[in-house]
């Protein structure tokens, strides 16, 4: 692999309280950038000052949605290293992502060592406040400048960082959340297994109209029957029915969640059944009233384990676990936050420790 070429920037900007830290605006001093042209691959890998890109207004990503990511984070422990959760796994759906897209492969090492080696430079910047971490979004995007529809043979993969806390401003306070009944985020075929960025667009009218109403994120349902569970907005949804642990399957159009992974893992270690499956929001709002609705919960990188006690579609409303954190959610938090912090344990190895 080519050497990382670093230009530092000229002057730091000053650190921000890690107390009031608002999801995604703090951004650090420097990104990584590695271009990509077919015929040559990859090259030029680089990190520099943050800054502006300078793209032509004809880039197939500004108009075309060329455009893929990932979110992980680096996580600094009580004895001040600093660790990333899972990062291949990250790595790995950026490529599945890539495939849907037509855009490049990255080498694993090559995506791993842009996220390691801007780390290590901005390690200053991971806070160690509680619940605080470095959030890393790394994407790659077709660069061509050209308005026919066709896969760019100019692409970028680019990583920029910022200081963390709390995904929703509630913290680890339950989320309400809307069971969205007129949008749909994806169907089978489509691109909901890749993380891109026009799946995101497409949920901003439904998002915004259950943020009116006083809901954090809207629940998807899938796009032909319009009657099964798939995702919420920025997290897979697990729900605790009888004692079993439901969640959606990844049917082609939910994303394969690396915290769904990891909370199935430990839900397993602990001796309970976890059910994949298609669940229709009958059989939810059903559960939920002859009160085998137990649990409710999201998870997600950036929101961790999300506790729901609400759920609304239409006008019916179901309150979850009294709109209180549930015992298995408080006990997934708390394992995986351990793991994450290094506080607990690593049994499965997720963690790759920095320094
Ligand atoms: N589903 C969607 C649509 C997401 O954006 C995310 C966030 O990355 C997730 C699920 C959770 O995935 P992960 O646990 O890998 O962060
Ligand atoms: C993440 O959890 O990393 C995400 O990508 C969610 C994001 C859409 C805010």
């Amino acid at each position: 692999m080519e050497e990382i070429k670093i230009t530092r920037a000229p002057t730091l900007k000053p650190k921000p309280d890690s107390s009031k830290l608002v999801f995604g605006k703090n951004m650090t001093d420097h990104m990584f950038i590695v271009d990509y042209d077919a015929g040559q691959g990859w090259h030029d890998p680089r990190i520099v000052p943050y800054g502006p890109l300078q793209i032509d207004p004809a880039a197939k990503v500004l108009h075309y949605a060329e455009e893929i990511f990932e979110g992980l984070k680096a996580y600094r422990t009580a004895q001040g290293k600093i660790q990333l959760f899972r990062p291949r796994d990250n790595i790995a759906r950026l490529n599945n992502s890539a495939a849907r897209l037509c855009l490049p492969q990255i080498p694993e090492e090559l995506a791993l060592a842009g996220i390691t080696g801007l780390v290590k430079l901005e390690r200053d910047w991971v806070p160690s406040e509680e619940g605080t971490s470095l959030y890393i979004r790394p994407f790659m995007i077709g660069l061509d400048a050209a308005l026919g529809v066709h896969s760019s043979k100019h692409v970028q993969y680019i990583v920029v960082v910022c200081p963390v806390g709390a995904y929703y401003p509630e913290g680890l306070a339950p989320v309400k959340i809307y069971v969205e009944d007129e949008d749909v985020r994806a169907v089978k075929g489509g691109t909901g297994m890749a993380k891109t960025g026009g799946n995101y667009a497409a949920s901003l009218r439904a998002g915004d109209r259950a943020e009116k109403q006083g809901y954090s994120q809207v629940l998807w349902l899938d796009g032909v029957h319009r009657k099964y569970i798939e995702e919420v907005g920025a997290m897979n949804v697990m729900f605790k029915v009888g004692g079993t642990i439901l969640t959606p399957d990844l049917n082609g159009s939910v994303l394969d969640g690396i915290t769904r992974r990891s909370c199935i893992q430990l839900l397993q270690d602990w001796g309970y059944e976890v059910e994949q499956r298609r669940i229709s929001y009958e059989e939810l709002f059903q559960a939920a009233g002859d009160g085998t609705l137990e649990e409710a919960w999201g998870t997600g990188t950036a929101a961790v384990v999300s506790p729901i006690g609400e759920l609304a579609m239409g006008g019916k409303k179901v309150t979850v676990s009294h709109n209180q954190i549930g015992p298995v959610t408080q006990k997934l938090y708390d394992n995986l936050t351990g793991i994450q912090w290094g506080r607990l344990a690593d049994p499965h190895h997720w963690v790759m420790p920095l320094d």
